[in-house]
């Protein structure tokens, strides 16, 4: 089977496409699945891209979608010919997050799926949304969850609450669905006019080109009416959580999910305090939060934004891409 490998010390060049023994069989309580796309996030670059960020000859890749070809003994929550999608962490089945890194995570800590057929246990799998093609189930895995976890699991989001979103990327836009979805207005910000007006289609109530508008977590604050934004989807980290604060209302929330613009700076802490709002990071999220997205997606009409999709062999002109910014939503490998 065909698989990509990162060679040590890594970068984009070195990326390698090589040829590994078919896995075989599954064994109890294991799945044989015939991967068929992946989906490109940050994270996965990061793993890609950064010199001596995994081990020599890891299979990068977190997300993972394909059609399950064998089934192991014991195994009943899968079947042959089920499309199915990874998970992003394969211990964490349900309950509080007990998982601080990324050392069991396929694609960084373990293999992952840049690669055309996997053997593993049945629970890395869920099943996918029924209507999905592979591309669109891939999205799920990081970019899908880490939306829901922070506007539906971890603040319980509902009809008329203001979300603001960052970016035009992959969390970002499933944040800007998830919200609509839930009957909440939208405030979404670009560095881009023409990435603004595609947010304008998708349902955003207030678009804010955040380039121009270095205030624009005032001017958000301001289109409320002073009473601020109930949730911030924060993937920019500390170039952008100071305007995050400010845009928050008392007793808000901030999801802390990104590093987009660096890994620490200065937080204003005393308008934190003043704000009484929670700051919470968070890493995508459990099994259990991906069974209870599918089953929501399921009954929406919601649908991934893929921007562009790539072959697997064209997987470092995919991450140059990414890394061009230009990007709306998700890009994807098919395979
Ligand atoms: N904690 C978690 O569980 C988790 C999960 C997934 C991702 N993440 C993190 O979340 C971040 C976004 O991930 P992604 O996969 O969605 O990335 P992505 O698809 O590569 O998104 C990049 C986009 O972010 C926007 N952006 C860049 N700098 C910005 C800034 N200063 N202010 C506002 N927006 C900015 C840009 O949008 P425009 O072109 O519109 O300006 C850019 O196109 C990354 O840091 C990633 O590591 C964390």
């Amino acid at each position: 089977m065909k698989a990509i490998k990162v060679n040590a010390p890594g970068g984009l060049d070195r990326l390698q496409l090589v040829d590994l023994p078919d896995p075989g069989e599954p064994g109890p309580g294991e799945i044989r699945v015939r991967l068929h796309a992946s989906s490109l996030n940050y994270h996965d670059y990061q793993v890609a891209a950064f010199p001596n960020r995994v081990a020599d000859q890891r299979i990068p890749m977190s997300d993972g979608a394909g059609v399950v070809e064998a089934v192991g003994a014991g195994v009943s929550e899968l079947a042959v010919g089920d499309r199915v999608v990874s998970v992003f962490f394969p211990t964490w089945a349900e309950g509080p997050p007990r998982i601080g890194d990324f050392s069991f995570t396929p694609g960084d800590g373990i293999d992952g799926y840049a690669r055309e057929v996997v053997v593993c246990p049945a629970t890395w799998f869920t099943l996918a949304p029924r209507e999905f093609s592979h591309a669109e189930a891939a999205t799920l895995t990081t970019a899908g969850l880490t939306a829901w976890r922070a506007l539906v699991v971890d603040d319980g989001i509902k009809a008329g609450d203001v979300v603001m979103v960052l970016g035009t990327g992959g969390v970002s836009i499933f944040a800007l669905q998830f919200a609509k979805m839930m009957g909440a207005t939208v405030i979404a910000t670009s560095s881009s006019d023409e990435k603004l007006e595609r947010l304008k289609a998708m349902g955003a109530d207030l678009t804010i080109n955040y380039k121009k508008d270095e205030s624009w977590g005032q001017t958000a604050w301001d289109w409320t009416g002073g009473r601020g934004v109930d949730h911030v989807v924060e993937v920019g980290g500390p170039g952008t959580l100071s305007q995050s604060i400010t845009a928050v209302r008392v007793g808000g929330h901030i999801s802390l999910i990104g590093v987009l613009t660096g890994r620490s700076g200065e937080v204003p802490t005393g308008r934190l305090m003043a704000k009484q709002a929670r700051l919470q990071g968070l890493i995508v999220g459990s099994r259990r939060h991906q069974l209870e997205m599918i089953r929501a997606l399921d009954a929406s009409t919601v649908r991934p934004v893929i921007d562009r999709s790539f072959n697997l062999t064209e997987i470092a002109d995919a991450f140059r891409y990414e890394e061009s910014g230009r990007h709306f939503g998700k890009i994807c490998l098919e395979f």
